[in-house]
């Protein structure tokens, strides 16, 4: 049985393979629309979501299976003090696979430890979220053709941006990505991702606080909303929470074939004059997250079509 808890919990060719599905499907979805008949979904949500979840359900749906869950902990047992242990000892007799989102980072990983049946983290806190890893992995290789030879700058909240740091570990296996870091100096990228995953991959990387110096090199702009939920201090938010805006005048040097990306939700980081520009790819890439987890839930229960 496999657990997807963090995104190199996938080698890269089962990556590849995934995406390569994922392909299949948004080309032929007919040929898929029975594949999970008679399996269940539960998605456990113990923080806010609209994408993840209602695409994760939408994915099962239209794999021919059905959805069970909860979308906050204050309707689940959690608020009458329930440990995830045993909430997931329980729910994995109810269903085939366990889609989970939870602010505790690690709580997936314990999840797994008790789990009879495949669990997927949903985003643990500010630590990884490797289904919108493979969201962005799609969208990155139908918009670019390739998932090498690339200039990606991260910008934002990288301190707390959970999809950050999934993004950049799947990232860092691919020839000749250079990455480029853009945040004001208190959300800058955690060190150990410097230390233990760049450094000894290899990658060449930039830190900067300036997003208009380095737009005009990049092929990917992954803008990210700062987490407001995350900050112990609301004054600390409230002086962050504007540091970078795209506007139509800011991406104005940006390559043609540049990419901007956000996981979304926006909050005010991306103007929404910059949606009609044919660079702008996010709600295309809210859009490839439920095909790449129809691909993923037919993995992980070793169904094929
Ligand atoms: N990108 C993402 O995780 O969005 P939701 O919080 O709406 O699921």
């Amino acid at each position: 049985m496999r657990h997807l808890i963090d995104i190199l919990d996938l080698s890269k060719q089962e990556i590849d393979e995934l995406l390569a599905t994922a392909n299949d499907i948004i080309d032929h979805p007919a040929d898929y629309a029975e594949v999970c008949h008679g399996k269940k979904l539960a998605t456990l949500f113990f923080e806010p979501s609209t994408r993840t979840r209602l695409s994760f359900e939408a994915a099962m749906y239209e794999l021919g299976g059905n959805v069970l869950g909860f979308s906050e902990a204050s309707s689940s047992s959690a608020s009458k003090g329930e440990s995830v242990s045993d909430t997931i000892r329980v729910v994995s007799n109810y269903a085939d696979i366990i889609a989970m989102r939870h602010p505790k980072e690690g709580a997936p990983m314990v999840a797994s430890m008790k789990s009879s049946v495949p669990i997927i983290n949903a985003g643990d806190g500010g630590h990884n979220h490797p289904t919108q890893t493979l969201t962005d992995l799609l969208t990155i290789s139908r918009e670019q053709d390739r998932l090498d030879h690339l200039t990606i700058g991260f910008c934002g909240d990288l301190k707390f941006g959970r999809t950050v740091h999934s993004l950049l570990c799947a990232m860092a296996r691919y020839e000749k990505v250079k990455m480029i870091f853009i945040a004001p100096e208190e959300l800058k990228i955690p060190d150990y991702l410097i230390t233990e995953v760049l450094e000894p991959a290899g990658v060449e990387y930039v830190q900067t606080t300036d997003l208009e110096s380095v737009i005009p090199e990049l092929d990917i702009l992954y803008m990210t909303r700062v987490q407001r939920e995350r900050f112990f201090n609301e004054a600390d938010y409230l002086r962050l929470k504007d540091s970078y805006i795209l506007t139509p005048p800011k991406l104005a040097p940006a390559k043609s074939t540049m990419r901007v990306l956000h996981p979304l939700p926006r909050v005010n980081e991306i103007a929404v004059a910059v949606d009609e520009d044919p660079r702008a790819c996010y709600f295309e890439q809210a859009k490839n997250g439920k095909y790449v987890r129809m691909a993923l839930i037919m993995k992980l229960l070793g169904v094929t079509k």
